[in-house]
């Protein structure tokens, strides 16, 4: 079984839920408590194996391809100010040299598109995906749980968690047919179903163990849901061919794809941040309390 070495991180999207910030900022560079929301989801992958990023960008989205560089003037300033604990921990969230590759969605034809434009890339061995509006919290990390998985099963393996029933329209929604533990084998998907549609309450997290078979469907994937080439329904059609499994994973996700989920997230990581995490808790309830008068 070929490992999975590389991930693609679709980061193209406009962010016109996070608006204004996202007309300078990519919404993937805002930042979740004290790093920004994109080297969460990095840190995810790198724990669970991967060694090469693909990153699919759109215009505008400099700052991501920056951001994984050296910063020679910084880091220069900082080490003449004797600021080594802070040069190691950029040191420490950089990415190797030649372990990131920059690839272009020219139109914003959906998630399915954006994974596809990373083909050549990839090439011809199973690869992760991960969404980086997404950040789970979770030990180990999410994708490492699925690398398990996956090495169990090969084959394709998605992450899922139960939501309430009146958001399953947001989701892509799995239909299992048999169940060991955490781990289930799946009949079929369905991206963003109408709430009587819904085969279960079971979502799909935005995390992804997949093979390279998948481009080939993405090549001749119509539009679904939204009008959008959907992954969905690329794996929908894989599953024909492949074996399918889905691991409700054992951590909390945050949605910081709009205004409250991004609060949630940031509060969340702020409130467990080990040095700082009880002074928030306590600026949190201070302003609760405000707010109630
Ligand atoms: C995407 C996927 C969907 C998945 C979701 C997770 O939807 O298409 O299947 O459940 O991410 O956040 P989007 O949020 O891009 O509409």
């Amino acid at each position: 079984m070929k490992p999975v070495r590389k991930a693609v991180l679709p980061v193209a999207g406009l962010g016109t839920r996070v608006l204004p910030a996202t007309k300078a900022i990519p919404k993937e560079m805002l930042p979740v408590f004290d790093r920004p929301a994109i080297q969460y989801v990095v840190d995810e992958a790198r724990v669970a194996g991967i060694t090469h990023f693909v990153f699919v960008t759109g215009r505008n989205k400099s700052a991501i391809e920056d951001y994984f560089d050296r910063a020679y003037e910084l880091e220069d300033t900082l080490r003449m100010k004797g600021k080594t604990d802070v040069l190691q921990a950029l040191e420490a969230e950089l990415l190797p040299p030649g372990a990131s590759s920059f690839v272009r969605q020219q139109a914003p034809l959906g998630l399915g598109h954006a994974v596809w434009c990373a083909r050549d890339v990839v090439g011809d061995e199973p690869f992760a995906v991960l969404l980086p509006d997404v950040i789970v919290r979770a030990a180990p990390s999410c994708l490492a749980q699925m690398a398990q998985v996956y090495a169990r099963e090969g084959g394709n393996v998605i992450a899922v968690e139960p939501v309430p029933e009146s958001e399953v329209h947001k989701y892509g929604v799995i239909d299992p047919e048999t169940r060991d533990g955490r781990v289930m084998k799946m009949r079929a998907m369905v991206e963003k179903p109408k709430r009587e549609a819904a085969p279960s309450n079971l979502s799909i997290t935005g995390r992804y163990i997949l093979q390279p078979q998948i481009f080939d469907h993405l090549a001749r994937q119509g539009a679904g849901a939204g009008g959008e080439i959907q992954l969905t329904d690329a794996m929908a059609a894989l599953m024909q061919e492949q074996s399918f499994h889905a691991l409700e994973y054992d951590g909390r996700s945050f949605d910081c794809g709009d205004k409250a989920g991004y609060l949630r997230a940031f509060a969340a990581h702020a409130l467990a941040d080990v040095e700082l995490g009880a002074r928030c808790a306590e600026i949190l309830r201070e302003l609760l309390a405000e707010e109630r008068g």
